[in-house]
């Protein structure tokens, strides 16, 4: 998919890696010009990936759970580039595999981590950007949630409880910011093939969970992370101008409904 996104100030949280790489990526292959963050000095190699293809990207390194420290990366973009047109909020994580427990036995840390993270700083990034989009009366947010945001799974209650609060804080944000043209819209992945959900469920040794895992997927196969670029694409596209507080699900059909003969 070919969109016009020239000269598009764009922000990727968690662009290290993952999902967020390919999103950043992508949008550099279609004219954005690419803030990249995230926590780890990984998102320099993701810039200088998109800079060796001829795109371009800058690396601005912070924790999203970091209220100050998000307000200094914003206002870094805003002195640098004059304003931001797109925010992909897509830094996020699930339960460490030591915490994945049931609720009458979930961490309380953890459960703080995961929502300071995965909700809190989706929330502190929309926060920081939104200001300048309301005076430019123009603006894109695009917040990753999760299928598990909207059908949850056991052993991970504050990453579902955070990722249903992504879906909601993205509808609640339209209706506010709407009135000054700018779009709110969340994509909810499924299983998709990263390095951590690699280290989990899907390398040789856990076949079976894998297989067990792609037997609910009627598309059969996990996803890649370019198939919710692609999505994120789409929403940041001119084409999708008329669309906003809606959540795109982007997981081969699994919350379709319960994939078994019946
Ligand atoms: N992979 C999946 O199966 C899947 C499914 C549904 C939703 N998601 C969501 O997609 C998003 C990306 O997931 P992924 O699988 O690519 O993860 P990943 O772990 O491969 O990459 C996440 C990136 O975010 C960065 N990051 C983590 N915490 C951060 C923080 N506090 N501040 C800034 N950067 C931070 C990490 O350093 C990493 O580079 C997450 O929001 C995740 O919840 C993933």
């Amino acid at each position: 998919m070919k969109v016009d996104l020239e000269g598009r100030v764009s922000i990727v949280t968690g662009a290290g890696a993952g999902i967020g790489k390919a999103i950043a990526k992508t949008f550099a292959a279609n004219g954005a010009i690419v803030v990249v963050n995230d926590i780890a000095s990984t998102g320099e190699a993701t810039a200088q990936e998109i800079i060796a293809d001829g795109g371009k990207a800058t690396f601005l390194q912070c924790d999203i759970a970091d209220r100050a420290g998000v307000d200094t990366m914003v206002a870094n973009v805003y002195r640098r580039f004059g304003r931001i047109d797109i925010l992909v909020n897509n830094a996020g994580c699930g339960a460490k595999p030591e915490h994945r427990r049931p609720i009458h036995e979930f961490d309380h840390d953890e459960w703080q981590r995961l929502i300071d993270i995965d909700l809190t700083g989706m929330f502190y990034c929309c926060r920081a950007v939104s200001p300048g989009m309301v005076e430019r009366r123009s603006g894109i947010i695009i917040n990753i949630a999760s299928i598990v945001g909207l059908v949850p799974v056991r052993r991970q209650i504050a990453y579902a409880a955070a990722k249903a609060g992504v879906v909601n804080l993205s509808r609640a944000a339209a209706l506010e910011l709407g009135q000054y043209g700018i779009r709110v819209n969340a994509v909810a992945p499924g299983s998709t093939l990263t390095a951590g959900t690699e280290a989990i469920f899907y390398n040789p040794e856990k076949k079976a969970l894998a297989d067990s895992l792609i037997s609910h997927i009627p598309l059969g196969r996990v996803g890649t992370p370019q198939d919710i670029a692609n999505a994120t694409l789409f929403l940041a596209a001119p084409e999708a101008s008329y669309i906003t507080g809606t959540v795109i699900v982007v997981d081969g059909g699994w919350t379709a409904g319960f994939a078994r003969d019946w």
